[in-house]
């Protein structure tokens, strides 16, 4: 029997035939980004009546309470259901004490923001590296000679935290830290305190990484000494972040979180494999940005299908939501 020819040799195999027209192309779509499964960081600022741009975030401001009534309209009116709130607090000590004072700049921003729009989420990152003035993540002690962040002792500020954010009416917390037995500790100080109904976003999977550079200005957060080595984790690891995920799955987490994205999609899709059950979000983090940024401003790339696609990938990989600063424009773009 002779198999007619054709240019490939496989008459049935014409994958082009799928992509012949832009309404095929919508039907056989896989991966669909939309407005919904984004969250915007914001940065909030100490002070009144300031909008300061972040010199290494193009398009992106630290603001003062007083701005964020006008800013979450917007967020609501292009369809993103949440966002995620950094402080840069007015003082800053060994213990970020500023980080669970009930008037701290989180709580005043979360107060703000849902007297404005209760409609819209409000997540807040429950760390300390904005708030200490060594600009670690917990407490810092120095033990057998060797200094370093405090697990256990950083467990306890963390759900003093985490309850003051709360008590101000945040709708979900999300704990950055990388501490061992955070989830246990918050899950349980959040049931004492009242919270049961309040679901934690961990940042499960967060790596020491160096995209994380732009963010450090924008929240003058950056390690006054050391870096974040000891707790984060070591980039070239995927197989560990299945552990630190599958810990804080048992320990309770509602939502799992792998950071950054586009250098890890590997371990998005490893996560999302291993918990198919459980919700991922994926940080598309600073660095990530502010490449896009710098090149699309240099004119080398087309900033909107560039960032699109990177949207795209980071769901594709296996995200069901993804923290990005491009949520805004990229809304409108989807518009
Ligand atoms: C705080 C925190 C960081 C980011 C989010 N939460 C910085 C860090 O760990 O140093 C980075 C986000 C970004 O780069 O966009 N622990």
């Amino acid at each position: 029997m002779t198999v007619p020819s054709s240019t490939s040799g496989f008459p049935s195999l014409r994958l082009r035939r799928l992509r012949s027209s832009p309404r095929l192309r919508d039907l056989v779509r896989e991966t669909e980004l939309n407005p919904r499964d984004f969250i915007l960081p914001l940065f909030v600022r100490h002070g009144q009546n300031l909008r300061v741009p972040i010199k290494s975030m193009p398009g992106q401001d630290q603001m003062t309470v007083d701005h964020l009534p006008r800013e979450i309209d917007e967020i609501a009116s292009l369809g993103i259901p949440a966002v995620i709130l950094f402080g840069i607090p007015e003082h800053k000590d060994a213990v970020g004490s500023e980080a669970y004072d009930p008037n701290g700049v989180i709580q005043q921003a979360v107060r703000a923001i849902k007297a404005t729009r209760s409609d819209v989420l409000v997540m807040t990152d429950v760390c300390f590296c904005e708030f200490t003035d060594h600009g670690h993540c917990g407490i810092v002690n120095d033990k057998h000679g060797h200094t370093d962040v405090d697990n256990d002792a950083t467990l306890d500020i963390l759900v003093k935290e985490a309850v003051a954010q709360c008590q101000a009416g945040a709708d979900l917390i999300a704990p950055s830290g990388m501490m061992d037995g955070m989830i246990a500790a918050l899950r349980s100080g959040l049931d004492t305190a009242g919270f049961e109904n309040i679901p934690i976003m961990s940042y499960a999977a967060k790596y020491a990484s160096a995209f994380y550079g732009p963010f450090r200005d924008a929240a003058e957060s950056a390690p006054q000494f050391g870096d974040r080595r000891t707790y984060q984790m070591d980039p070239a690891n995927a197989a560990e972040a299945l552990r630190e995920v599958a810990l804080d799955v048992a320990e309770g987490a509602d939502i799992l979180m792998v950071k950054p994205a586009l250098s890890y999609l590997d371990v998005i899709r490893r996560v999302k494999q291993a918990h198919p059950e459980i919700p991922l979000a994926a940080y598309n983090v600073s660095g990530e940005y502010s490449m896009v940024k710098a090149a699309a401003a240099n004119g080398w790339i087309d900033e909107q299908r560039i960032a699109l696609e990177i949207l795209t990938s980071i769901k594709r990989a296996g995200a069901d939501m993804i923290l990005t600063y491009f949520a805004k424009e990229a809304a409108k773009w989807l518009g």
